[in-house]
């Protein structure tokens, strides 16, 4: 069955980008483990991204195997965490933009999702991990830096 959607015409760039954006993400997680010298983001933090790397990482298997209903749940998680207070740690201008693009992509996963549109789902899965690693990156940069 996927083989069939791989072998469009962006089939192979599409599985480049799979694989380059998980790479990336096991990357970042084991850069976070790296002992800190600043301040360590605190536990309540930490965990509730956790659990966002779990919603992402089932919705990665809900895509390898066409299992739509398991991409929603995934996004639903997505959405609701993303919606969350804890999730606002900064006023900044910037924060919040990357904040409501994460939370604008999460909606847009979980309508695709429900009406079973596979290439849909995965190029906003995409959509949604380059928004980790771009909020990801402009924390580190500018958020932490200040501190
Ligand atoms: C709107 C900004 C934003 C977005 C989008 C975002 N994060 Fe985070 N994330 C943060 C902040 C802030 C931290 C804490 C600071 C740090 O560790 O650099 C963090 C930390 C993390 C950590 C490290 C937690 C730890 O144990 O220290 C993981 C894992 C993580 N995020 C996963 C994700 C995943 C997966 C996504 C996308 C599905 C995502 N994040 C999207 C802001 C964001």
């Amino acid at each position: 069955m996927l083989q069939r959607h791989l072998m469009y015409k962006n089939g192979f760039s599409f599985l480049c980008g799979i694989a380059l954006l998980t790479g990336s993400l096991f990357f970042l997680n084991a850069a976070d483990k790296k002992p800190k010298s600043n301040k360590k983001p605190d536990k309540d933090l930490s965990e509730f991204m956790r659990e966002k790397l779990a919603a992402s990482n089932q919705i990665l298997e809900g895509l390898a195997t066409e299992d739509f209903k398991l991409i929603q749940d995934g996004a639903v998680k997505l959405q609701d965490l993303s919606q969350a207070e804890k999730w606002r740690i900064s006023n900044d201008v910037m924060y919040k933009q990357h904040s409501s693009e994460f939370t604008r992509v999460a909606a847009q996963l979980q309508k695709q999702a429900k009406e079973g549109n596979l290439e849909g789902s995965a190029l906003s899965w995409l959509q949604a991990t380059m928004s980790c690693i771009e909020c990801h990156k402009f924390v580190r940069s500018t958020l932490i830096a200040e501190q």
